[in-house]
């Protein structure tokens, strides 16, 4: 941090203040990032064999845990490169490096540069939110019984370290027959007078349900109207199976604060994440930064050093995402995930949890089968079929897949037929 504040004080060019070249070593290579070869991104073929994901398996669990397509591989080879040969004089760019992450983040969500907190996860940044939120005596919290068990946790710390009571409520019965009124309804009807954070999930990981989030947002204008902004309830949404997948832009979703990993439907560096908020004020910083002091976002992003190849990467990451298109992104897992959700739905043995309707849900698909539990039938997609599923890790666990960018049309058929012969 003084290292920063120092170079920026001084007025100092970034690579020059230490007397180290950076161009004509390995560090300099760095800078000139290789272009995927033959990467076609109007050609969803193409787009897979960005990816080194095993051919023989259909990948509808990729989103767990990115796998790197090439250019995210390249820019991580290239700055780990670069730290290797010379870590000090490497270093030197790293305000550059990270701000450039911090823009093409800012790009996709909609928002300022200044307003994005770089982190490891969407966890860090929920633990950022419930560690710093400032809470007035008798103010409470309020998160819903869909929510990840991270937050959950992070939100009885909460409870410890203030005494805020944190209430849970249900916002639909059956996922498959939930509805946007309804979910808006039961969270308008829970928010009590000293609520000042509501904490919901954009994409259910346990059941797909996507939530309404701009019509909460709405919602939760109506309730701030005659309250002062100090006692305002504000909205915090753990984006994470959103992000990269539906395409809206997050500053249009009306909420306060979102977290999201960028290292799941993005296929971003594994261990990177975004947290974005357009109303700092509300939240303490909680880990000392080392960024530049001079914007919210930067002085909320945790500082000590990272895994710096895989932050700076995550540029590259946006770039692919926009390379191909978010609407057509966006599009193709609405395609699939519907495909998927109508095969499923015609097979008798199986129960489809997720709705339907694409606006009440994403790319997750989740579903149970009739006597068989969920984890014995992804192991026999997988050992029999070559398939990749994933079991919800909730009570009550669902057969889970999500189909994405990495899977096709003629993978989701395979899905169906392999999860109708299973009983
Ligand atoms: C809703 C939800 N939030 C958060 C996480 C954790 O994400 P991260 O690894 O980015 O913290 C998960 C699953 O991994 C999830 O399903």
């Amino acid at each position: 941090m003084i290292r920063r504040r120092a170079v920026l004080g001084a007025g100092v060019v970034y690579g020059v203040a230490s007397g180290v070249a950076l161009t004509g070593c390995t560090a300099g290579e760095a800078d000139t990032p290789t272009p995927s070869q033959q990467f076609d991104p109007n050609d969803w073929a193409s787009v897979r064999a960005q990816f080194a994901l095993d051919p023989k398996l259909a990948h509808f669990a990729s989103f767990l845990f990115a796998s790197h397509p090439a250019p995210v591989r390249q820019a991580i080879d290239r700055h780990r490169a670069g730290l290797d040969a010379d870590p000090a004089g490497y270093l030197e760019k790293d305000i550059e490096y990270e701000e450039r992450v911090r823009t093409a983040a800012a790009e996709y969500l909609g928002a300022q540069p200044g307003d994005v907190a770089l982190t490891d996860s969407t966890t860090m940044g929920t633990g950022l939110v419930c560690g710093g939120l400032k809470l007035k005596p008798g103010q409470d919290v309020l998160t819903t019984e869909h929510d990840f068990f991270g937050t959950y946790d992070a939100l009885q710390k909460l409870t410890a370290r203030t005494g805020a009571r944190v209430r849970r409520v249900r916002l639909y019965d059956a996922p498959a027959t939930a509805t946007a009124g309804d979910a808006v309804t039961r969270l308008k009807a829970a928010i009590g007078p000293q609520t000042r954070l509501v904490v919901v999930t954009w994409v259910h990981s346990s059941t797909g349900v996507r939530l309404p989030v701009p019509e909460i947002a709405a919602m939760l204008r109506t309730v701030n109207a005659g309250r002062a902004p100090a006692d305002q309830a504000l909205l915090f949404v753990d984006g994470v199976h959103g992000f990269g997948a539906v395409d809206t832009k997050v500053a249009d979703l009306g909420c306060d604060f979102f977290t999201t990993g960028t290292h799941k439907w993005l296929h971003g560096p594994r261990g990177t994440g975004v947290l974005w908020s357009k109303s700092w004020d509300a939240i303490a910083p909680v880990i000392p930064s080392f960024s530049m002091p001079d914007a919210p976002g930067r002085l909320a992003t945790p500082g000590g050093y990272h895994s710096a190849e895989h932050r700076w990467a995550l540029a590259e990451a946006f770039e692919f995402h926009a390379a191909i298109g978010r609407s057509r992104i966006g599009a193709r897992i609405t395609e699939q995930a519907t495909q998927l959700k109508d095969g499923l739905a015609g097979i008798a043995s199986v129960t489809l949890a997720t709705p339907k309707a694409a606006e009440l849900s994403a790319g997750l698909v989740m579903c149970s089968i009739d006597g068989v539990a969920p984890h014995q039938a992804a192991g026999t997609l997988r050992r029999d079929h070559g398939i990749v599923a994933s079991v919800t890790p909730y009570n009550d666990p669902l057969l889970r897949f999500g189909p994405g960018i990495v899977t096709t049309p003629e993978e989701v058929e395979r899905v169906v037929k392999a999860v109708a012969s299973i009983n």
